[in-house]
């Protein structure tokens, strides 16, 4: 038996074959077989390809380093003759008037921020401007941050009105994990991780068990405000919060503060600003009252700064939190906290 040598590859036959072929080919059929008889994973170049290895080493580069500029020769025509086909396909179709060039494009919707969250940013936006940083907490919080160490004890009457969406998981007979109901926690969770001078806002969803109305709703995005330092003291509370008032509100407003009891504060207070729309006479938003409740704030309770290590004798602070649907609600004009959250895109697109 003879041996086989190098020689019985005959690339250049292959080729030639394979391009006549390929002129032969005028449809998409056509080009498919074609491609699975040359190029596919039975054809014959891919044999060719296979056959190599039985090659010696000078003959084998040679011949590979050609099959594989032929295959790229060939795969290229291959493609540039689909093309030509799927533009002459088009242009059969237009000219048949079956797609009408004229018609204008379709436009992609463009999407836009939630008017909470552009409230959000507002409001940050303010207190960044005073010298604040942000900062953000967990949603699913512990007993602990969310009441405990705001010295809402587990008999706290305070607790009642903040009943919320509890982890079903129980330990020692209680429910450790909850939705948090307000911002508050972040107030000692920065400070574990701070020492004065602290100036932060905490922006963040809140959940409470609510019967829903209005003015009401299971789900609402509070912001926090905190700051403390040596020497922070009452009058400091009311300046910041007083011209955040005014950037939010209208350089025009008026602030009232009265007391207001909150355990984790000593004095409490809460914020009000005459109503921007009737300026204080009386309407429908204010409920005839002149004056729009916004925030409730107060000076970080000294028990609470002890408890973070710090000297109250020396560090004191302010701290408050808001409601930006409330905020919203009244900017906007808006009569249901509700529609917020129900995604009927034609409230949304209205921001
Ligand atoms: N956490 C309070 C609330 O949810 C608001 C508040 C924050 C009050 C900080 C005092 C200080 O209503």
């Amino acid at each position: 038996m003879r041996y086989m040598a190098a020689e019985t590859i005959d690339l250049e036959e292959f080729a030639a074959k394979a391009r006549a072929g390929l002129d032969a080919a005028t449809d998409e059929a056509a080009l498919e077989s074609w491609r699975v008889a040359h190029l596919g994973r039975k054809g014959t170049l891919t044999s060719v390809l296979r056959k190599l290895g039985s090659l010696e080493m000078d003959e084998r580069r040679r011949i590979g380093g050609e099959a594989n500029k032929l295959k790229n020769e060939l795969e290229a025509a291959l493609k540039a003759k689909l093309s030509d086909l799927h533009g002459q396909r088009i242009a059969t179709t237009i000219q048949e008037g079956q797609i009408d060039v004229t018609l204008p494009g379709r436009s992609k919707r463009v999407g836009r921020l939630h008017p909470i969250t552009q409230t959000v940013r507002q409001i940050v936006d303010i207190f960044v401007s005073l010298g604040f940083s942000v900062a953000e907490g967990p949603e699913v919080e512990t007993d602990y941050y969310n009441f405990e160490a705001l010295l809402l004890g587990r008999d706290h009457p305070a607790r009642d009105m903040q009943d919320t969406l509890y982890i079903d998981f129980v330990r020692d007979g209680v429910y450790p994990f909850m939705m948090r109901t307000h911002t508050s926690p972040n107030q000692v969770r920065f400070m574990e991780k701070h020492q004065p001078p602290i100036r932060v806002v905490v922006p963040g969803k809140c959940y409470r068990n609510e019967a829903t109305d209005p003015t009401h709703e299971w789900m609402i995005t509070q912001i926090e405000v905190l700051a403390v330092d040596e020497g922070i003291s009452l009058a400091d509370l009311k300046g910041t919060l007083f011209e955040f008032a005014k950037r939010m509100f209208g350089q025009e407003r008026k602030v009232r503060f009265r007391c207001d009891y909150f355990p984790y504060v000593e004095p409490g207070v809460d914020m009000a600003i005459d109503c921007f729309l009737c300026n204080g006479k009386g309407c429908r938003t204010c409920h005839q009252e002149g004056w729009i409740e916004i925030m409730g704030a107060g000076m970080v309770h000294p028990k609470i700064l002890t408890n973070m290590g710090y000297d109250a004798d020396r560090v004191t602070g302010f701290a408050a939190g808001m409601g930006a649907e409330r905020i919203a609600l009244l900017l906007h004009g808006i009569e249901d906290i509700r529609r917020f959250y129900q995604n009927d895109l034609r409230f949304l697109e209205q921001f």
